[in-house]
This record gives structure tokens, sequence and C-alpha cells, in this order.
């Protein structure tokens, strides 16, 4: 065996002890003469170019919140650049060699084989490995963005809609945006899948109206035709996906009927192929009434203000995020990923194949 190989991960075990006994992760068994101390027991460590991970185990008995309570110090450790992941006994923690990259232009020709195999395909970013990560809103149903401003919710919302537009026909897909804050969806006004943008309350809930009303329909078309989800309607019947897209939608908390309305799209929506993206500043229990946060099975988390925030969202360590663009996601598993950049000027020369005369 490689002698440097071996070295380095004695090297890495003995680092990983020093870690737990500063920050106090270990069982205290007392003696008459002396303590006794149990550290985790580290079962593995592989080193590659690009990564160091160390999978480890904690005596029993140990509450495993020292592990996330304690997450500074793996950082005063390794620096920046690490994942632990695991929740009860057994552990990995990731020590990267880089940062992800911070700066990744939109490149439709690179994301779109990993949309095509959705029906539905969100892109979500790229992991540390250069890797896209994409998923299908009909899997997963229903998503929530949430970050300080400037942390790259509108420019993520930009470059998934985009997506959306390039990928589907309007045949396929209609979309009804709310954009509370007027400055961001006016590029897309004029596109030939965009059903409506509207930013005033009143505007936006009588839009949501005509959302809810289709969905009666829909919903009475699956029972005319006994089927549970409207992708198996007969061919003639079909129905095109609808995504309903709203910015900033904590501006609109107190208005009951969009709330009830934008409560009813993710509670019973998914079938109906009525789906939801909802981006929010500054998320708190109150305004994420608990119906609605049940059911966004995605939550993106951008840098948040505290660990509170990050909870609410549940995107673990999302606060801890330093720079625009870089995200936490929760799906089907955690990921830290960097938003494609897709600028606004961008954007409007891509949509430009799309744009039709409307009469508004
Ligand atoms: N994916 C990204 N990559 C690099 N920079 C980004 C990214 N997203 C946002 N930014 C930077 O952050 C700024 C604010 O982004 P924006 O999407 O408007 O934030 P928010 O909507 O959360 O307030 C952008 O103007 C840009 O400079
Ligand atoms: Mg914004």
């Amino acid at each position: 065996m490689n002698l440097r190989l071996t070295l380095a991960k004695l090297n890495a075990r003995r680092k990983l002890i020093k870690t737990f006994k500063s920050a106090g992760i270990y069982r205290t068994i007392e003696g008459v003469e002396n303590d006794r101390y149990i550290y985790p027991k580290i079962h593995d460590v592989s080193i590659s170019d690009n990564f160091t991970r160390l999978v480890f185990s904690l005596p029993n008995g140990l509450d495993p919140k020292l592990i996330t309570k304690n997450y500074f110090a793996f950082q005063q450790f390794y620096g920046k650049n690490i994942e632990i992941k695991g929740e009860i006994k057994t552990f990995e923690l990731i020590v990267y060699q880089h940062a992800p990259s911070s700066d990744l232009p939109y490149d439709y020709e690179a994301i779109k084989p990993h949309i095509d195999r959705h029906k539905l395909g969100i892109v979500c970013g790229q992991d540390r490995n250069g890797r896209y990560v994409a998923f299908d809103l009909l899997k997963h149903p229903h998503i929530l963005i949430a970050g300080e401003t400037g942390s790259g919710k509108s420019t993520q919302l930009r470059s998934i809609l985009t997506t959306l537009i390039m990928t589907k026909k309007p045949s396929e897909l209609e979309l009804y945006l709310g954009d509370c804050k007027r400055q961001e969806f006016h590029i897309f006004r004029k596109v030939e899948h965009v059903q409506e943008v509207y930013s005033s309350a009143r505007d936006i809930s009588s839009m949501l109206r005509k959302v809810r009303s289709e969905m009666d329909r829909r919903s009475k078309l699956t029972e005319v035709f006994e089927v549970s989800h409207v992708d198996d309607l007969p061919s003639g019947e079909r129905v095109p996906y609808i995504i309903v897209c709203i910015d900033e939608f904590v501006m609109l908390r107190n208005d009951a009927e969009i709330m009830y309305i934008l409560t009813e799209v993710v509670a019973i929506g998914r079938s109906l192929g009525v789906l939801a993206i909802l981006s929010m500043q500054r998320p708190n229990a109150k305004v994420l009434d608990t119906t609605i946060r049940a059911n966004l099975t995605v939550s993106m988390g951008f840098k948040l203000r505290d660990a509170i925030e990050s909870k609410i969202v549940n995107t673990p360590n999302a606060h801890l995020i330093e720079t625009a663009g870089r995200f936490v996601m929760n799906s089907d598993k955690l990921y830290e990923l960097q938003a494609p950049y897709l600028e606004m000027e961008e954007a409007k020369k891509l949509l430009n194949p799309f744009m039709i005369q409307k009469e508004k």
C-alpha cells in the first residue's frame, strides 16, 4: 500500500480526534482514579484529489446535537469547505480542497440535457464536483426559495423560468407570475407561455381565482374520466401544466383569499398539474403557515439570517452562506449548490424568440 496515503489517512484520523477533544465530543466514564473518555469511532477514511471523507459513529448515549452545535469547531480545524452528513449515530465529514465555484454563468446547452429527461425539469445549480443538479417538479412538487435581499432568489427564479420556457411548448406549460416588488417578471410579460404577470395584491388575487377555477375544472375532468392525475386523461382532454410563481410572496400575507388559494394549490395541485414556486425574504413560522410549509417538498435556502430561519426553511447551515447564488437545497436529500447566473439582459435575449404580441 502506498505509504504516503497511509500516513495521510493516519493524520486525518488524528486531526479528527483532536477536533472531538477540543469540541467536547466524547463520553466521560468516571473512574475511581482517572476518568475515561470514549471518542466517536472512526470507521473509514478516504482521500481523493478533491476531498477527504471521514466516517465516524458516536458512542451510544452521546447527544447527536453536539455535532451540529459544534459545526464551528469543525470549521476551525478544517476551514469553511466542509460538509457534515448524518443524524443520529453515524456521520460523514467531508473536507473539500476547493470552495464550490461562485461563478457559474448560465449555459443553456449544458443545462438542457439535465432538463430533458424530466416532464417538468427544474434546473437548480452545480455541486462541488461541477455536476448539474436538476429535478422533476411533478415528482417533487412546489418549491420554497428563501434568502436575504441580494442572496440570489430572483436570479434563481429567472433561470428556472427561462429554462422552462425554452424547453416546453406553450401548449405544455402555462405560467402565472406574481412579482410583488415589480422588478423582475416584466421580462416575461410577452412570452407566449405566460398567461399573466401581476404585481398588486388585487390583481394577483384575481389571477389566482382563475387558477382556482381551472383547478375545479380539472378535478371534475379527473372524476369524469376516473383518473388520478391529469397526465392520465385521454389525449383529447390533455391539459398543460400550470406553474404559479410568486416572487416575495410574503408581501401578500395579509390577503386572506390569496393565502387560501395558495394553500389549496400546494395541497391538491400536484395531481391536477398545478405547481407553485414561492420566494420569500424573511421566513418566519407565522407567515409560512404549516399547511403551506408541509406541502412545499423542495426548499432552497440561500443566505439566511440565523439558525432559526435555516430551521424554518429546512436547510441546515444556510445562515453560514457567504456568497450570492449559493444555496442549500433540501429535496430527497441535502445539497449545497451554486445557482447558474443568468443576468436580466441575457435572459431577455434568450426569451426573444418566444415573444408574441399581446393585447395588454
Ligand atoms: N447565481 C448567482 N451567481 C452569481 N451572482 C449572483 C447569483 N445570483 C445573484 N447574484 C448576485 O446577487 C445580486 C442579487 O441577486 P437577486 O437574485 O436579485 O437577489 P434577491 O432576489 O435574493 O434579492 C445579483 O445582482 C448578482 O450580482
Ligand atoms: Mg429579488
